[in-house]
């Protein structure tokens, strides 16, 4: 079936290359065609690092990239089956994306968000088609992690549900399903514990590296959550923030003021260079 990525970041191009690794067509699209043909020169450099591990053979490779149209538009998605708008955590973004594509869809096409935060049934009320909208939430990285939140929205359709999680089935994901409140179910649970770790930070209660060894080697986290943070993206855990506060009135998901000044400074993780680790160097050097 043919897939349709709005967004060549780094959920975008992920969702890009899992579709295509799975045999699907894709058009990865993006504001102007270059960001979208940088989304997949990232997903050419992930391919040949694992060619150079033996993981993959060079024509399946080529076969995979083969796959991955790039566009600058969404005219490319007129026979799409389904598509999954990963852009910026922005609701007024969305909402302009998703009103750009009336007409542009089959009848038959779902179209799905994958917002990690936002209400699916307020996106879905503005489009065209809200029985056929869905939130499809992916993790990053998205080639290695293995579970797809399935959000349906009030209006969402049992016929589309079921295709959700058929599409999931094809990528090789796990999925479950959260009800339409604010953040779903992992992000729930996770960003806040992120956010403890940055107002623990705030308060001096421990460094950088101590926070984030004390949750690897105390808790078994695969990451700490500092580096985490840096690596999801200061911008994104705040804008998530913000929506939970927001939607639940409930000063318990106020964004920590450290990560606030964080964002205000333009520092934003591992995208931006530098987060609670400078990246400059060859290796992350905890900055606090
Ligand atoms: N993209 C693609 N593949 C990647 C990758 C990336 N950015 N980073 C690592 N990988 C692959 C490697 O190639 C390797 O593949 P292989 O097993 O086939 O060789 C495998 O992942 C393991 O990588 P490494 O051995 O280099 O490193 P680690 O063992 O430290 O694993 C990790 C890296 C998988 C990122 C691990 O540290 C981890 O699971 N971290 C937690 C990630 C997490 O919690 N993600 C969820 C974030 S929340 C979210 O996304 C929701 C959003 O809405 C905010």
């Amino acid at each position: 079936m043919k897939v349709g990525v709005i967004g060549a970041g780094m959920m975008g191009a992920g969702i890009a290359q899992v579709a295509a690794a799975a045999g699907h067509q894709v058009v990865l699209t993006d504001v102007d065609s270059s960001r979208a043909e940088k989304g997949k020169a990232g997903i050419a450099k992930l391919l040949d690092r694992q060619m150079a591990k033996g993981a993959l053979e060079p024509a399946a490779a080529e076969a995979l990239l083969g796959r991955i149209a790039t566009a600058g538009h969404s005219d490319g998605f007129a026979d799409a089956a389904i598509v999954i708008e990963a852009a910026t955590e922005n609701e007024a973004l969305k909402q302009k994306i998703f009103a750009g594509l009336a007409g542009k869809l089959s009848a038959e096409c779902l179209l799905a968000t994958n917002t990690s935060s936002i209400s699916i049934t307020m996106l879905a009320a503005a489009t065209e088609r809200p029985d056929k909208f869905v939130g499809l939430h992916f993790f990053n990285p998205v080639p290695v992690m293995k579970l797809v939140e399935i959000i349906p929205g009030l209006a969402t359709s049992d016929a589309t549900r079921s295709s959700a999680r058929s599409f999931i089935q094809t990528l090789g994901k796990t999925s479950i399903v959260s009800e339409d409140s604010p953040s779903f179910i992992v992000n729930r649970v996770l960003c806040p514990m992120l956010n403890e770790a940055i107002f623990a930070l705030g308060e001096g209660v421990g460094s950088v590296e101590d926070i984030d060894t004390g949750l690897r080697l105390g808790a078994n986290h695969p990451m700490g959550p500092l580096t985490l943070a840096d690596f999801v993206g200061l911008d994104t855990l705040h804008a998530i923030m913000l929506v939970m506060q927001k939607a639940t009135g409930d000063p318990k998901y106020r964004p920590a003021p450290l990560l606030s000044k964080y964002v205000e400074a333009g520092w934003y993780g591992r995208k931006t260079g530098r987060g609670f680790y400078d990246y400059s160097g060859e290796k992350p050097v905890p900055t606090r």
